[in-house]
This record gives C-alpha cells, sequence and structure tokens, in this order.
C-alpha cells in the first residue's frame, strides 16, 4: 500500500480543503442584479437565508466528505469534473445541515460549531431551523445540476439514490432519531453501532460510494466502497467521542463535553479510552484492508485514512 510523506500529504490535504471552499462557495444560491428583474442576493426579500446558509458553510470545517468523493472518483479514473463538484458541493450541504439542526436546542443544545457560534446563536432559532432545511432542499438543486451535465444519466442517477437514501431514514435521520431517542439510557453494543453506523457513518459510505458510482464502478466495487465507508465511519465518530472528552474548545471548534452534558452514552463510556483509541485503529485499519483488495491505488485517500486515526480535530 502506497503512503504519501507526510509533509506532501498535509501541503496536498490544505490545497484540497481551499479547492472544495471555493468550489462550494460558486454553487450558493445567486441571483444577479436585474437578473429577469430580480434584485440582487443582497437586498432580496429572504436575504436572510442567504446569510444564513453562507455562515454555515462558509464556517471552516474539515470538508471530509467532499474530498473523500473527489477521491473514490479519482480512484475509479472519473474525469468530468464538473459533474463530481456538484456532488461534492450537495454531500457538503447535507453534511453542513445535519450539524446545524444537531446543534438546534431540542437536539445537543450547543453554541459553538467549526469555531463560530453555531447558526441558531448567530441567527435565531427560527432561522437555524429555516437554514437547515434550506441547505438540504439546496443540496439536491445542486446535484441535479451534476446529473444535467453527466454524460452517463443513469450513474448519476445512482449517486443521486444513493445520495438521497443515505442521508434519510435508513442513513443518517435514522441514525440522530435512535440518538435522540436513547438519550440519557443505556445503550446495547449493537444499538450503540447501529447510531453511529447511521449518523455518521451513512454520509461516508454515501462519499465513497457516489464517488465511484459517478465514474463508473461496478457494483461489487461500490458495496467494497460501502464497507470501507463503513469502517471509516465507525473510526470517525469514537473519536469524535473521544476528542468529546479530551480536547478543548479552541482546538476542536466545538464545545467539549457535550455528551457528557447530554448524558449521552457513547464508545468511550461504555469500553473506556484506552479500548476505544484501539477501536478507532482496528477499523482503520480494516478501511485500509479492504481498500488494498481493489483495483487502482490511491496513497492520498490511503494516507488519510491514516491520518485520520489521530486526528485532533
Ligand atoms: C462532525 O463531523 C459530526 C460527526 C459526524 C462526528 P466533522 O468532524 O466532519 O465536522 P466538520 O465538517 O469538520 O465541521
Ligand atoms: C452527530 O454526532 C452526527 C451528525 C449526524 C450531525 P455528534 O452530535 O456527536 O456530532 P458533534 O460532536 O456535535 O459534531
Ligand atoms: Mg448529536
Ligand atoms: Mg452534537
Ligand atoms: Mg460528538
Amino acid at each position: 500500500m502506497e503512503i504519501m510523506d507526510r509533509q506532501e500529504y498535509s501541503r496536498r490535504m490544505a490545497e484540497q480543503v481551499a479547492e472544495v471552499e471555493g468550489m462550494v462557495r460558486g454553487f450558493l444560491p445567486h441571483v444577479c442584479a436585474g437578473e429577469a428583474g430580480m434584485p440582487g442576493r443582497g437586498d432580496s426579500f429572504q436575504k436572510t437565508i442567504f446569510e444564513a446558509m453562507e455562515y454555515s458553510l462558509m464556517a471552516g470545517g474539515k470538508r471530509l466528505r467532499p474530498i473523500f468523493i473527489r477521491e473514490a472518483y479519482r480512484l475509479f479514473g472519473g474525469d468530468e469534473e464538473s459533474v463530481v463538484e456538484a456532488f461534492m458541493a450537495a454531500m457538503e450541504m447535507i453534511h453542513t445541515y445535519s450539524l446545524v439542526h444537531d446543534d438546534l436546542p431540542a437536539m445537543d443544545d450547543d453554541d459553538f460549531r467549526r469555531g463560530k457560534l453555531t447558526t441558531h446563536k448567530a441567527f435565531g432559532e427560527d432561522m437555524g431551523i429555516l437554514a437547515g432545511d434550506a441547505l438540504l432542499n439546496f443540496a439536491y438543486e445542486t446535484a441535479l445540476k451534476g446529473v444535467g451535465q453527466a454524460r452517463n444519466k443513469e450513474n448519476a442517477l445512482h449517486a443521486l439514490q444513493i445520495l438521497s437514501e443515505k442521508a434519510g431514514v435508513l442513513g443518517m435521520v435514522g441514525g440522530q432519531v435512535v440518538d435522540v431517542e436513547m438519550t440519557g439510557k443505556p445503550l446495547t453494543e449493537a444499538q450503540i453501532d447501529f447510531i453511529y453506523r447511521l449518523k455518521t457513518g451513512a454520509l461516508l459510505e454515501a462519499s465513497l460510494m457516489a464517488g465511484a458510482v459517478l465514474a463508473g464502478a461496478t457494483e461489487e466495487q461500490v458495496a467494497r466502497m460501502e464497507k470501507i465507508g463503513a469502517c471509516i465511519g465507525m473510526a470517525f465518530q469514537i473519536q469524535d467521542d473521544i476528542l468529546d472528552v479530551t480536547s478543548t474548545t479552541e482546538e476542536l471548534g466545538k464545545p467539549v463535553g457535550s455528551d457528557e452534558k447530554n448524558e449521552k452514552m457513547t464508545y468511550v463510556t461504555i469500553h473506556g479510552m484506552e479500548r476505544a483509541k484501539e477501536m478507532v485503529e482496528e477499523y482503520s485499519g480494516q478501511a485500509l484492508e479492504l481498500l488494498e483488495q481493489l483495483p487502482g491505488e490511491n496513497p492520498f485517500l490511503n494516507t488519510l485514512i491514516l491520518e485520520l486515526i489521530h486526528r485532533k480535530k
């Protein structure tokens, strides 16, 4: 398995994050002044929602899901940049909406996200709810632009189907439902694995699968990407639990101790810190093994999975 040199990896990563941010910004809704007699975005009646969407989306963040889409796309030799970019932006919008709603008072009730006040703190709870709704809907408007441009419409629609299913009741939303319902209650191992696989794993699975599907990967390869995503998702959420205990709000950009405050059982409370750390390594190792069995080589992707084991934010 090819691994990138650490410095080279960091340089590439910073480059990718900047690229994704510019690209996502470009997809944000804009009504040009004078266009069809419409006022510009800045003075339209619903301008608050444009501001809230931009605020949450452009607040920073690791941009991992779009990067996973692009790297999976590259692994299978995809070459339609504008198509994959529409899906990358759509995924980041869905992920960001999930965070905006996750932070609401009715859910985790957190005041900081990505180093800034949460959207509902900055714009009010009503606008926090609406900004989430807007981002979710706009994600589909954006992904459909990609479908419209794709040479292979069948593949693009399949990618859209994956995105929508993994974001919904069989995916992220389903996981959040059980997470919220079980707050303050003891969890069995099967329940906590279910929650993590769905609330966090589903969007990571969707990212790897959508990139692969768009590039024309076979059914078997896409199923393999789903398994890799599931392992990365478990590792990622366990690390998120660890950082909730060990990090600082400054470093993390979101409040530490959120799980304890909300009486959430996590991998750390169930298995203990040491075992939780081991499990992050185990799941990441499984992801890399599965990835190695696929044709093609993507050293950046390999290195990314390795680096996430010891991520600090
Ligand atoms: C946070 O996701 C929510 C979880 C699934 C744990 P990220 O840690 O990817 O958040 P950002 O996008 O970097 O802010
Ligand atoms: C949330 O898990 C995962 C989502 C689907 C948003 P957490 O509630 O642990 O995520 P953070 O710690 O607030 O980012
Ligand atoms: Mg939560
Ligand atoms: Mg939360
Ligand atoms: Mg958390």
